[in-house]
C-alpha cells in the first residue's frame, strides 16, 4: 500500500504541490454540474439576502475535488473559510473556541466529518441550528448550563463514507451533495489545465491516455501527469504526447484501465484461487495477506465501478468485462 501510485490519498510531499492546481472559482472547476448549479443558487441566494450560506456536505470518495469546493464556495461567498477536521478536533471546548472565533457568514470547513468524536459532534447540533453552543459552568449542584450566541456561520462538512454519518448530524445540513468520478473529457481538461498551469508541453492524445489511467479521479490525474513529465523531461524534450504518457504509465505499472498490481492481484486470486467466486470479503483479505477494511474501502469501489467485480449476497464475483480485460493483458504480455 505504501507506494501505491494510484492511491487517492493525498500523500505528504504532494500537500503543497496540490495548492497551486486548484481551482479558485466555480467556473475554473471542472465537471460535477449538477453539484456546481445546486451551489451556484444556493450562493446566489445567500448573498443576495446578505445571509450566511446554508450548511453544506460533501460526501464521495477521496480526490474529487471536495477540499477544493469548500474553498470556491467561501471563495465565491467572499468569506475566510476555517479549515479542521474530524479527528483533530479532540475536545468539546475546541470545537467552542473554533466556532467562537469565526467571522459573520464564515465558512468553516470539517473535514473527515465522520471521524468526530460524540461529545464534539453533540457541540455542533444547536450550533448548526441555533447558531449558539450551551456551555456549562460549575460542578455538580451549583452547575447551571449558560447560552452563548455564536456568529451565523456555514458549515461545510466532507466526508468520503457519508454511510457513518449520525442521522442527527445529517439531517442538519440543509445541502447535501454527492461527487461523482470523472469522465474522460473532464479528466482531460482537467489535465490540459494542469499542464498549463505547470508549463506543461502536452498534446490532446497525451492527455487522453493520462486520463484513461486516472479512474476517475482528479487527485490521480494530477499525479500521473507529473511522473509522466519528468519522463517527458529525460526522454521526449519535454513534451507529452501519446507515445511517452503510455511508456511511462507501463512502466509505472498503471494499465490501460487504471489497475495497478495490487489490483490485478486481488482480481487474478479471484480467479485462480475461487474460480471467479463467490468468494467472502475476509477469505479474499486472508487469501492476498491485505486487511478487509482495505479491501472494501480502497480497492473495491473502483473495481465495482467500472465492472471488474460484482457484489452479490453470497460474496464477490469477477465480472466477463473482467475476464476480457485480464486476457487482453496476458494476450499482449505474452507478446
Ligand atoms: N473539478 C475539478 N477541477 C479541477 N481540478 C480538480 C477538480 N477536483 C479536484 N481537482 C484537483 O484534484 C486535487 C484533489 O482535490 P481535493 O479537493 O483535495 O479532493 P478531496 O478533498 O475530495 O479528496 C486538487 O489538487 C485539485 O487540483
Ligand atoms: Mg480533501
Amino acid at each position: 500500500m505504501a507506494n501505491r501510485i494510484i492511491t487517492t490519498d493525498i500523500i505528504p510531499e504532494e500537500d503543497r504541490n496540490e495548492q497551486g492546481l486548484r481551482p479558485l472559482s466555480l467556473n475554473e472547476y471542472i465537471g460535477q454540474e449538477r453539484v456546481k448549479n445546486n451551489l451556484r443558487i444556493f450562493i446566489e441566494a445567500a448573498k443576495s439576502r446578505g445571509e450566511s450560506l446554508d450548511h453544506v456536505l460533501l460526501y464521495g470518495p477521496p480526490g474529487l475535488g471536495k477540499t477544493t469546493l469548500a474553498g470556491i464556495v467561501a471563495q465565491e461567498m467572499g468569506v475566510n473559510i476555517k479549515v479542521t477536521s474530524g479527528p483533530a478536533i479532540e475536545k468539546p471546548g475546541e470545537l467552542a473556541a473554533i466556532l467562537n472565533n469565526l467571522s459573520e457568514n464564515d465558512v468553516l470547513f470539517i473535514d473527515e466529518i465522520h471521524r468526530l468524536n460524540k461529545q464534539v459532534e453533540e457541540v455542533l447540533y444547536p450550533a448548526m441550528e441555533d447558531f449558539a453552543i450551551d456551555i456549562v459552568i460549575g460542578k455538580g449542584q451549583g452547575a447551571r448550563s449558560i447560552r452563548l450566541d455564536l456568529p451565523k456561520f456555514t458549515l461545510i462538512g466532507a466526508t468520503t463514507r457519508a454511510g457513518m454519518l449520525t442521522a442527527p448530524l445529517r439531517d442538519r445540513f440543509g445541502v447535501v451533495n454527492r461527487l461523482e468520478f470523472y469522465n474522460l473529457v473532464e479528466l482531460m481538461q482537467i489535465i490540459l489545465r494542469s499542464a498549463s498551469v505547470l508549463n506543461v508541453k502536452i498534446d490532446d492524445e497525451g492527455a487522453l491516455e493520462i486520463a484513461k489511467r486516472s479512474r476517475g479521479t482528479p487527485r490521480l490525474a494530477n499525479r500521473l501527469l507529473k511522473r509522466v513529465r519528468d519522463f517527458a523531461q529525460v526522454e521526449n524534450k519535454g513534451m507529452i504526447d501519446y507515445e511517452v504518457a503510455k511508456t511511462a504509465l507501463d512502466r509505472l505499472e498503471v494499465d490501460s484501465a487504471g489497475l495497478d498490481e495490487t489490483d490485478r492481484n486481488i482480481l487474478e486470486t479471484m480467479i485462480n484461487k475461487f474460480d471467479g467466486g463467490p468468494v467472502g470479503l475476509d477469505t479474499l483479505a486472508a487469501a492476498i495477506g491485505e486487511d478487509p477494511g482495505t479491501i472494501e474501502e480502497v480497492y473495491e469501489p473502483f473495481l465495482i465501478k467500472n465492472g471488474f467485480i460484482n457484489r452479490t449476497p453470497r460474496g464477490r464475483v469477477v465480472t466477463d468485462n473482467c475476464y476480457r480485460h485480464l486476457g487482453l493483458n496476458a494476450f499482449i504480455n505474452d507478446n
